[in-house]
């Protein structure tokens, strides 16, 4: 009884997302696509999930992984300590499937490529995490502006402030 419902509710919660996807997209005019729907459109990426727990794609569910993973680093140089890789390998998020396919496209991977490299950087730099902590943040954002805005209130916290 209890599987049914949860079966209904992620079907309605599929449709819901469904039709939330399909607003934005096609405007009549392309040219007057304004950088706020645009905007809109990115921001549902963090909602669907949100609305949508049954149905959470691999790929969001590495990037909860990640945030955890920025936080707790972030909590670790605070008190000097040095970070570890073994520690904090790097989740190849870029490799499974994503809620929205459409962004699996040529820019998504630069970025992605971009943030493996910021991400590696870290931790080569013993005695300058700081700097290259916040670094790697920064490639998280570059991305996130561009694919799935809504967790960029997130993200935006875990900066270090020096
Ligand atoms: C190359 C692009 C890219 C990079 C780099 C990136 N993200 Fe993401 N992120 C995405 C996309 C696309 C999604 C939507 C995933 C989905 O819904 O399947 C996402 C989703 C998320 C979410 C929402 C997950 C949820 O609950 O649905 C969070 C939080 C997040 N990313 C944080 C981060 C953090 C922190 C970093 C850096 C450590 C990071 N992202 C790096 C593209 C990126």
């Amino acid at each position: 009884m209890i599987k049914k419902s949860i079966i209904i509710t992620g079907i309605f919660a599929f449709v819901v997302l469904q039709m939330a996807c399909n607003q934005n997209p096609a405007p009549k005019d392309l040219s007057t696509a304004d950088a706020k729907s645009k905007e809109d459109s990115l921001a549902s990426c963090s909602k669907t999930t949100i609305i949508d727990p049954n149905n959470t794609k691999p790929m969001a569910l590495m990037m909860r992984q990640m945030v955890i993973n920025a936080d707790s680093m972030k909590q670790r140089i605070l008190r000097n300590e040095t970070l570890d890789s073994l520690q904090f390998p790097f989740i190849k998020f870029y490799l499974v499937e994503p809620t929205d396919p459409n962004v699996l496209e040529p820019n998504f991977f630069e970025k992605s490529r971009l943030h493996q490299a910021a991400y590696l950087e870290l931790f080569k730099h013993p005695k300058e995490q700081i700097k290259y902590y916040n670094l790697m943040i920064a490639s998280c954002v570059s991305c996130h502006k561009d694919y799935c805005s809504g967790p960029l209130k997130r993200i935006n916290k875990l900066p270090i402030n020096s």
